[in-house]
């Protein structure tokens, strides 16, 4: 069956049906979502149930997979494939972690406006979210397109951002959140990545207004400018009027595009258990091969 879509916001976003993405996919299905993501940047499958190896396999048809911040942290973790993320608040032994546990920490990351891995090069191209355990109140996802944030800018904004370039750091958002416990070490492991604030996105070829709280200082600028300027087009980007509020449904597989939206998690109740399982693609060469 054909991949079918229906809109979901009047600016982005669609869920999709008519694939059973528990199975290989077909060139022609990767074809075919490949174009609803560069239409959409988010795509919302709703009762599709993946196993951790089912969603390996969903996710490897669209290029290398990425494993983000793991390789700083380097905890036990509870998922048997380091390839799959484990966005939950579960402990190494499957028990809720403490309220103040690391693994609550880095979690908390997530609830800032962000693009997966753009402190990375190379950055994140989708990523995709399955919903396994949800808590009873709270722990949506939303997501921003900034290609909707780039073309509703002023025109005189549009000039004085240009050209510039944003360093993006890895452990900035831990920072921001009061978590300092890294040794010099972890804190070199991944250098800066560097990114045009106005990029274009390879798939749909329209400008974007890449930022997000991983970006922590534009090149060139002074400090506190630089600042301003960031969190003001972090603020245009993330209008309500530009935001879908996805509540999640066990079975839910939601993938986005890390170049062309933004996303954030929202509070819940941290006592409660939440888990999410993510697989991340690469935004490699070989991913672009998938694309085309
Ligand atoms: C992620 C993420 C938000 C959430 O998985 O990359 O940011 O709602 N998740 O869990
Ligand atoms: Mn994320």
């Amino acid at each position: 069956m054909p991949i079918q879509l229906t809109a979901l916001h009047p600016v982005f976003v669609a869920e999709a049906s008519g694939i059973d993405l528990t199975q290989p996919l077909s060139p022609a299905d990767v074809r075919a979502i490949n174009a609803a993501m560069n239409q959409y940047g988010v795509l919302v499958w709703r009762n599709q149930p993946l196993n951790a190896q089912q969603q390996i396999q969903f996710a490897t048809a669209f290029g290398p997979l990425d494993i983000g911040l793991k390789r700083v942290f380097q905890r036990k973790e509870r998922l048997e494939d380091e390839r799959l993320i484990d966005i939950s608040n579960v402990d190494a032994e499957g028990n809720v972690a403490k309220r103040d546990s690391p693994k609550n920490l880095s979690n908390y990351a997530n609830q800032l406006w962000h693009s997966d891995s753009s402190f990375m090069e190379p950055r994140a191209a989708y990523s995709m979210l399955s919903c396994l355990i949800k808590p009873s109140w709270g722990g949506n996802t939303e997501f921003a397109d900034l290609r909707y944030a780039y073309d509703t800018l002023d025109s005189r904004t549009k000039q004085a951002i240009e050209g510039l370039k944003a360093e993006h750091y890895a452990l900035h958002t831990r920072l921001i959140l009061g978590d300092e416990a890294y040794t010099d070490e972890q804190k070199k492991l991944i250098p800066p990545a560097v990114w045009p604030i106005v990029d274009t996105h390879s798939g749909s070829g329209r400008k974007v207004l890449f930022v997000g709280v991983h970006a922590r200082q534009i090149i060139d600028f002074p400090t506190a400018e630089s600042r301003l300027l960031l969190l003001d087009l972090l603020e245009h980007a993330t209008r309500r009027e530009g935001v879908y509020a996805h509540e999640w449904a066990v079975g839910d597989l939601v993938m986005w595009d890390n170049r062309s939206t933004l996303h954030r998690g929202r509070r819940f109740d941290i006592a409660e258990r939440r888990e999410m399982r993510r697989t991340t693609v690469n935004d490699t060469p070989e991913a672009m091969l998938a694309a085309a």
